[in-house]
């Protein structure tokens, strides 16, 4: 029998996504990927950048439906409604570092203001989560670093 896929969540933190002035591109294309890799995708989530509303969906989507993985995408950088770090550190158990830590040394290859995305990555139960920034490129730039070596670190989860 097939080993059941691993199931995910995307959450997009965007001001402008939420009132549907912007249309989200990186919410969709980290969707795309996870399914290409053969995740489910069992929900997509379009949020306005405030922690409380993003921490109660962390939760529920941890503690509830039991995912293996969340990827955010926005809310990282220095703005004063970038909040994302804090509200997934709000949710979190437990930090898993070197996850962001990668991110950040690859992208920093790419671009200086790769130092400006203050992303985290913590585990809530057997979920891990992880903060990407918001641009599409940099989703991608980030997915390419840490796709390969999640699946082992679900696995220890499990
Ligand atoms: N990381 C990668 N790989 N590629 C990028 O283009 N952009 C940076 C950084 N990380 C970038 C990146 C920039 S310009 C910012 S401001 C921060 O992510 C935070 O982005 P966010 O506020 O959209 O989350």
């Amino acid at each position: 029998r097939a080993p059941l896929p691993w199931q995910a969540a995307v959450i997009t933190l965007s001001d402008r996504g939420a009132r549907g002035e912007r249309e989200d591109k990186s919410g969709p294309a980290i969707a795309g990927r996870l399914r290409d890799a053969g995740y489910e995708v069992v929900e997509t989530l379009l949020l306005a950048d405030e922690a409380e509303p993003l921490r109660r969906q962390l939760v529920r989507l941890c503690d509830q439906r039991r995912l293996d993985l969340i990827l955010t995408t926005g809310g990282t950088g220095f703005a004063p409604r970038d909040v994302t770090p804090e509200a997934t550190l709000a949710a979190a158990q437990r930090s898993a570092p070197g996850i962001s830590e990668a991110i950040r040394a690859a992208s920093l290859k790419i671009t200086p203001r790769a130092m400006l995305s203050r992303g985290v990555s913590v585990i809530r139960g057997k979920t891990i989560i992880i903060n990407l920034p918001g641009s599409p490129r940099a989703c991608q730039e980030s997915m390419d670093v840490f796709l390969d070596t999640i699946p082992h670190a679900m696995e220890l989860l499990r």
